[in-house]
């Protein structure tokens, strides 16, 4: 079954509501790992509206299991992951206005760009994604570039409903299996939740799944200890599909 990586972006949405410090998400990191989270992962916006350059610094130090930065593919970004040496890094790409990262990255029209800086951050000893939509271009794009995992993007699948979902979870496996034939690793995530999160975790290939906000959202009202155990429960629950 795929490893859990808790997005904590969230918590530090309702900490930056008040330019404070709390909740603090480095807390927040350790009680997610102490909860059996595998990884810990964040997205360091180009507007740092939730997650700041501390939070990054101080959790570098701290997370046992594996710090997965999302950034987006600008020279700053790659600056400051060189520097802090995440274990992972996914591309994703960013638009100021958007609530959250809406689709995939365009892979093939970033190629040159993503076949240039990838290779200097799996140097650097980071594990490489890139995510994209669930489509052969942005995957081939990808495969050329060196990129060493894709992260599927599963917002359509979660907000669709009926026939339309079971038409974008075969959209995933599809993806899934092409990747892999490619020789890329498979992560997933965007959208996903208590109720929707089993079909996904049950596609062949996909190592890890990244989900925040569901997670979070429910840590409000239940605590994030709990919240935590439950999605992993889930997630150890599925029906794996056949490979
Ligand atoms: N994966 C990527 C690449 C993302 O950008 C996000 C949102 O930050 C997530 C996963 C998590 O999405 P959600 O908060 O909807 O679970």
């Amino acid at each position: 079954m795929p490893r859990l990586h808790v997005n904590i972006d969230h918590v530090a949405t309702v900490r930056q509501a008040r330019r404070g410090v709390s909740p603090d998400p480095v807390a927040a990191a350790v009680l997610c790992e102490l909860a059996g989270a595998n990884g810990i992962t964040i997205h360091l916006r180009e507007d740092r509206r939730h997650i700041q350059d501390r939070d990054l610094r101080l959790l570098r130090e701290i997370v046992r299991g594996v710090l997965n930065l999302e950034m987006a593919l600008t020279d700053e970004m790659i600056g400051i992951a060189l520097e802090t040496r995440p274990d992972a890094v996914c591309i994703v790409p960013e638009k100021r206005q958007e609530l959250t990262t809406e689709g995939g990255l365009d892979a093939a029209a970033h190629e040159k760009r993503l076949a240039a800086e990838l290779p200097r951050l799996a140097e650097a000893g980071i594990a490489t994604s890139v995510f994209v939509d669930p489509l052969p271009e942005p995957i081939e794009a990808c495969a050329r570039a060196g990129a060493q995992f894709v992260e599927l993007h599963t917002g359509r699948y979660a907000n669709a409903g009926g026939a339309e979902r079971e038409a974008e979870l075969q959209r995933l496996e599809t993806a899934a299996r092409y990747a892999h034939e490619l020789g890329l690793r498979v992560n997933a995530g965007h959208g996903l939740d208590y109720d929707n999160v089993q079909p996904v975790a049950a596609l062949p290939f996909v190592e890890e799944l990244n989900i925040g906000h569901a997670i979070v959202a429910r840590a409000v009202l239940v605590g994030l200890d709990a919240a935590v155990r439950e999605m992993q429960d889930r997630i150890l629950a599925a029906e794996p599909a056949e490979g």
